[in-house]
């Protein structure tokens, strides 16, 4: 793969299976998951600010904190290139959904990015691919971009049931889905929380498939499950992965700071 640099923008040769990629832009995502409460917030944005201050412009950093943490995490990185998500977004814009949040709620803080269709909540609270879209959907109206979370368990996987069981969580989440506004994570579930990260190869493998499923040789693919500083630079030296979705190593600021300055050869990634 060729890939050169230019301000603000890597423009890359990536062989897909669906054509030529021009415009990919690695996308690096923290998921906090239910940790962090805004002092914390605080103090991790005063730690990390210095981390992206010379960050390369072929990459943007997002952020998932705690909704409660979003107004705090947001104000305290203003002036960063640090970009806010949810950790997920309710289908509805406003209405009788205890508990829930909406896009519109989202927009009010400046938040950019919404995940959905994550492990956890697919596990937790049952939702299926079904809401999964409709949350999608949803965010995509109101000008957020959905992280659409897909991967297998390992019991689907030892029973080679990877592909079939990916290929019908992209089919069905991304019905009426505009690929051009959408970012795609690959997190085998085995590789959650686990220390078990997939290797590099395979998960280039996984993200190549789902590019092809997608049909756009520009959607951003990223993998996810126990990236760490260790493996950032071989993940993004494979050419189908444009970006992680980090969890627990998304809550020490210096070492995600590691992980948002990945360092890739020349002439790779
Ligand atoms: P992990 O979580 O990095 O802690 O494995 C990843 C995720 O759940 O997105």
């Amino acid at each position: 793969m060729i890939a050169w640099t230019t301000p603000g923008r890597r423009f890359s040769l990536a062989p897909t299976t669906q054509g030529v990629s021009l415009v990919r832009k690695a996308v690096i995502a923290g998921n906090w998951k239910m940790h962090m409460s805004c002092a914390e917030a605080r103090a991790f944005a005063d730690s990390f600010r210095g981390q992206v201050e010379n960050l390369p412009e072929d990459r943007q950093v997002v952020i998932a904190p705690p909704y409660l943490a979003i107004p705090t995490l947001s104000e305290a990185l203003r002036g960063t290139p640090v970009a806010i998500a949810a950790q997920n977004v309710h289908w509805d814009k406003k209405g009788a959904y205890t508990g829930m949040v909406s896009a519109p709620m989202l927009l009010e803080h400046g938040v950019t990015h919404a995940i959905v269709g994550h492990s956890e909540p697919r596990k937790y609270y049952s939702e299926t691919d079904e809401q999964i879209n409709l949350r999608a959907r949803t965010a995509q109206i109101y000008g957020l971009i959905p992280i659409l979370c897909v991967g297998e368990s390992l019991d689907q996987r030892e029973a080679r049931e990877t592909e079939r069981v990916i290929h019908r969580q992209v089919e069905q989440g991304l019905e009426g889905i505009a690929p051009d506004r959408l970012i795609v994570a690959y997190e085998p579930i085995w590789a959650i929380g686990t220390g078990k990260s997939c290797a590099a190869e395979e998960a280039n493998r996984i993200c190549g498939l789902i590019r092809g499923w997608v049909g756009d040789p520009d959607v951003i693919v990223q993998y996810g499950g126990s990236v760490n500083p260790a493996t950032i630079d071989a993940l993004m030296a494979q050419p189908e992965i444009d970006g992680v979705l980090v969890g627990g190593a998304s809550l020490d600021p210096v070492g995600f700071g590691r992980i948002v300055n990945y360092q890739v050869p020349v002439g790779v990634g």
